[in-house]
């Protein structure tokens, strides 16, 4: 029987600039980790501002300098069956984190977590929205990618 495949959702407030981010991030490391058959991530927001939005150009073309494929993304809402779908709901801020919790109602099952949390250095990834700071946005979501990776691999084990 095929083995269910670990679920991740990559959450921010808009969705159009560091969970995308994040989401193609983290699949290609899972591609090159030779994992994309066990693991997969998608990406949401906790505002509506930009639902059906595709990703702001210059996350994009942040993505595009690092060679990261940017597939077709348009922005979607987490809702509350998101809680249950995925098995790691991971945000890029604590902001998110408490809009991550209002929307699942709770976090009984621990599967809501912060993107640095994954790293030494912690803290949040900061908004590129309003930084103009892409460069270290993706530095500090690649740093979080992999940390997450090295757990969900030693798990898999
Ligand atoms: P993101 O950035 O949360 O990294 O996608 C934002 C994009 C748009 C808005 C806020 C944050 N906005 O309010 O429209």
């Amino acid at each position: 029987m095929e083995k269910k495949k670990i679920r991740v959702l990559f959450v921010c407030l808009g969705n159009i600039c560091r969970s995308p981010m994040a989401e193609m991030t983290f699949n290609q490391l899972a591609q090159q980790e030779g994992l994309d058959n066990c693991i997969e991530a998608d990406s949401a927001a906790t505002s509506t501002e930009e639902l059906g939005n595709p990703m702001y150009p210059p996350a994009r073309a942040e993505l595009a300098r690092h060679h990261v494929p940017c597939l077709p993304h348009r922005a979607r809402a987490m809702i509350k069956a998101d809680y249950q779908d995925y098995d790691l709901l991971i945000g890029m801020e604590d902001s998110n984190i408490s809009n991550m919790l209002r929307i699942a109602g709770g976090d009984p099952q621990k599967k809501i977590h912060k993107l640095m949390d994954y790293t030494k250095q912690g803290g949040n990834v900061q908004d590129p929205w309003y930084t103009s700071d892409f460069g270290t946005a993706y530095q500090h979501i690649l740093a979080g990618c992999k940390g997450l990776i090295e757990v969900l691999k030693q798990n898999s084990h």
